[in-house]
């Protein structure tokens, strides 16, 4: 008989999403000359790491603040100051009819969506009830995160080709049916992998699909909206009775706090708590009282806007003129359009070998890479596409991301 009950075998066995993590792992810790162009590591940004630190200093130096963060079991659902803070933030500077009653604290996006996910579909009464993503590729943490099986199903983007290099991925809504066990639609927006922003048509047409079936709209703005803001059209969505947003302290060079929000309504922010208490007891406090002032003083939109989001922009077109420098004509490759986030999604169009051999190959010579074919799942066909595919990130400093593209374009012109 097998030691792990079911659950625990889906949960603890190989996945995507450990493969990435371990492999950045490896490559910031034991084995530092690996080139990463792997996992969704934010970059070091020196004037932002100046005023973390900053920050630190102080909170460290001020004994009432530093007792408190360290000391104190909070809530479930976040520190109530911070729930205001926050919800005031939103008020103020997204126009959102918010209030702390509509904000749970939780410990990282990740562990957000693992709840939220499992708190609307699943076994219920008998019958399977499912997320939809209604573009696939989509994020790949998401992929292993259902306690029961066949919990997600996605529908395949429509693959909108706008140059020799250049495409972009739209939703397919003849193909997107909201049958009766969709529980949610998910997307996350920037997409982690593709950078894809969706258009203000798409996010009407699919916060009405979701309210034409009175189920929740739930959006990742880990890498969009309000902060870091690394996007790149005027896509600024607005938070609804009905929707689910989720925000993330990580990708404004953060992810060492864990910490994370989710704006809901109150119905939904009150079952995230209490499966938060079940699962941790309460958030960590650390991000929270770092952030609380940035966020009354708006130093933290400032700082999106200013330093942030042009640095991922420069860093991206400084990535991509490397690649267009190696790679030439020599083989049919599109990238999908850069409209936010930190990856670069390409797509070679006659791989000879899987996304996933390329990988290894790459691994081999020290350049980390995702393959694409994990970004693809709940699909209910195979598709070629799914393994053409890689994603790149280019935060890490240039000269790395120059050598990995290097021996990226050596390699598939070796094909
Ligand atoms: C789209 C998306 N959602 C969620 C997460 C998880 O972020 P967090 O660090 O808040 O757990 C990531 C991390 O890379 C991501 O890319």
């Amino acid at each position: 008989m097998s030691l792990f009950s079911d659950i625990g075998s889906r949960l603890s066995g190989p996945s995507g999403i450990q493969e990435l993590m371990d492999d950045l792992g490896i490559a910031l810790t034991t084995h530092p000359n690996i080139r990463m162009l792997g996992g969704g590591q934010p970059a070091a940004i020196p004037e932002v790491q100046a005023l973390w630190r900053e920050r630190m200093v102080e909170i460290v130096s001020e004994s009432e603040t530093l007792d408190r963060m360290l000391l104190n079991y909070d809530p479930p659902r976040g520190n109530p100051r911070f729930r205001e803070t926050f919800a005031a933030f939103l008020h103020r500077e997204c126009n959102w009819s918010v209030t702390a009653e509509n904000i749970a604290v939780m410990p990282s996006s990740q562990a957000a969506f693992f709840m939220l996910f499992n708190l609307l579909a699943g076994d219920t009464g008998g019958r399977k009830r499912r997320i939809l993503f209604p573009i696939a590729p989509e994020y790949i943490g998401y992929a292993n995160q259902g306690l029961s099986e066949d919990m997600f199903v996605s529908c395949p983007g429509i693959i909108e080709e706008r140059g020799p290099h250049d495409f972009k991925y739209r939703v397919d809504f003849d193909r997107l049916k909201i049958t009766p066990d969709i529980a949610a639609i998910c997307i996350s927006c920037p997409t982690n992998p593709t950078g894809n922003v969706i258009t203000a048509d798409e996010f009407t047409r699919l916060r009405d699909l979701a309210r034409e079936h009175d189920i929740p709209f739930i959006v990742d703005n880990a890498y969009g909206h309000p902060f870091p803001g690394v996007i790149y059209t005027d896509f600024t969505p607005q938070w609804e009775e009905g929707m689910i947003f989720s925000i993330s302290m990580s990708k404004v060079g953060l992810p060492g706090v864990r910490t994370s929000m989710v704006v809901a309504s109150p119905e939904i922010i009150k079952a995230l708590g209490n499966m938060n208490a079940i699962a941790s007891l309460a958030n960590g406090n650390v991000g929270q009282t770092l952030l609380s002032g940035f966020l009354a003083d708006d130093t933290l939109l400032r700082i999106s806007r200013e330093i942030i989001r042009p640095f991922y922009q420069q860093r991206s077109d400084r990535a991509v003129a490397i690649l267009q420098e190696q790679l030439g004509d020599h083989l049919p490759w599109a990238l999908h359009a850069r409209e936010g986030a930190f990856f670069l999604w390409l797509w070679f169009k006659e791989l000879p070998i899987t996304s996933a051999a390329l990988y290894k190959r790459l691994k081999d010579r020290e350049v980390l890479v995702i393959p694409g074919h994990y970004f693809f799942y709940g699909l209910k066909e195979s598709l070629p596409h799914s393994q053409q595919c890689i994603r790149l990130t280019f935060s890490q400093p240039e000269a790395i991301v120059r050598e990995g593209l290097e021996i990226l374009a050596d390699e598939v012109r070796g094909l």
